[in-house]
C-alpha cells in the first residue's frame, strides 16, 4: 500500500504512540489535526477541523485507510459524521476507530456522542473496525494529579476503572488497522480494575504526598451505573499487560520510580 494512512488525531497521547508504529510497519503517514505538528520522516501534517468540517475533504482525498483517533470533550459525533462523510466520497477501504468502553451502558452525554460516533461509522457503508478501549493511564494520572491540588480530595464512592497502558492500545490498533475490517472487537481494558480510591493512594505513593480522601456520591443515573461496574469489562474482553503500579513508577521516576519500575519488571 503506497497511499498514506490518514491518523486523525495523531498529534495526541494516543495519535502519538500509533504514528510511529505505522512508520515502523512501512507505511507512509498523513496526520490530520486543528494545530499540524512538525513533519518528519514519513510523516505529513494537514489541518483540519472535523469539528466545523473545514479541510477534511481535501486531508481524506488518497487515502484508503483512516485511523480515526481525534476526538475531544464534546462533539464525537458530529466530527465522525463529517469524517465518514469524506471517507465515502474518498472511497476509504477501511475505517478504524477508537472509542470507550461502556459508550452504550453509561448514560453520560460524553458517551452518548462516542456511541453516536461509532454508530455513523457502522452505518456509512465503509468497511470498518471500532475498538473500545478503558481509560489510559496518562488520563488517570491527568485525574489524580488535578485531584491531588486540593488539600482534601473528593473521591467518587464505588467509581471503579481498569486503566490501559496507551502504548498497548496503539499497539492493538494498528494490529486491527493492517488487518481485515472486523466491526466491533473485543474491548480492551487493562490489567486489574481499581477503585478511585486505591489509584489516589497509588499516586500520592508515588509522589510522596499526603492527603485526606473524602468519599463522595455520584449522583444520578451515570452514578448508579458506575457503581454498578456498567463501565467495565470484566469478561468478554481483552486485557493490557502494563499496571497503574508499573506505570506510575516509569512516568514518575524521581520519587524512587527507577527501584520501583525496576521491580516491576522483575
Ligand atoms: N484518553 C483516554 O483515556 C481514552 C480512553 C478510551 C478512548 N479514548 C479515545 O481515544 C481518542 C484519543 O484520545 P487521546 O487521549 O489521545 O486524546 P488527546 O490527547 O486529547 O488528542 C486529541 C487529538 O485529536 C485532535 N483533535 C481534537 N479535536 C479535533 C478536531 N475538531 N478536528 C481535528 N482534530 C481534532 C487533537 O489535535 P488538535 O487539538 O490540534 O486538533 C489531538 O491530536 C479519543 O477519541 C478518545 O475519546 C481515550
Amino acid at each position: 500500500m503506497n497511499a498514506p494512512i490518514l491518523v486523525t488525531g495523531g498529534t495526541g497521547t494516543l495519535g502519538r504512540l500509533v504514528t510511529p508504529l505505522l512508520r515502523h510497519a512501512g507505511h507512509p503517514v498523513r496526520v490530520l489535526s486543528r494545530h499540524g505538528g512538525r513533519p518528519g520522516d514519513g510523516v505529513t501534517h494537514v489541518t483540519a477541523d472535523l469539528l466545523s468540517g473545514d479541510g477534511v475533504e481535501p486531508a481524506v482525498r488518497g487515502t484508503e485507510l483512516v485511523l480515526h483517533l481525534a476526538g475531544g470533550p464534546k462533539g464525537d459525533d458530529q466530527a465522525t459524521r463529517n469524517l465518514v462523510r469524506a471517507a465515502q466520497r474518498a472511497g476509504v477501504r477501511h475505517l478504524v476507530h477508537i472509542s470507550v468502553i461502556a459508550a452504550d451502558r453509561v448514560p453520560l452525554a460524553w458517551l452518548r456522542s462516542k456511541l453516536e460516533a461509532e454508530r455513523a461509522i457502522a452505518d456509512s457503508g465503509v468497511p470498518w473496525t471500532t475498538l473500545r478501549a478503558a481509560q489510559f493511564h496518562d488520563l488517570a494520572l491527568t485525574m489524580a494529579e488535578k485531584m491531588a491540588k486540593l488539600p482534601v480530595v473528593p473521591v467518587p464512592g464505588g467509581l471503579r476503572l481498569q486503566p490501559v497502558d496507551a502504548r498497548e492500545v496503539a499497539a492493538r490498533l494498528v494490529e486491527l488497522a493492517l488487518g481485515a475490517p472486523a466491526g466491533l472487537v473485543p474491548d480492551l481494558a487493562g490489567p486489574a480494575v481499581h477503585g478511585m480510591d486505591e489509584l489516589m493512594r497509588g499516586y500520592l505513593r508515588a509522589v510522596g504526598k499526603r492527603r485526606l480522601l473524602m468519599p463522595v456520591r455520584l449522583p444520578g443515573k451515570a452514578g448508579r451505573a458506575y457503581r454498578n461496574g456498567d463501565n467495565l469489562t470484566l469478561d468478554g474482553g481483552n486485557t493490557g499487560v502494563r499496571s497503574w503500579e508499573a506505570f506510575l513508577a516509569e512516568r514518575l521516576p524521581e520519587r524512587g520510580g527507577a527501584e520501583r519500575a525496576a521491580a516491576a519488571r522483575r
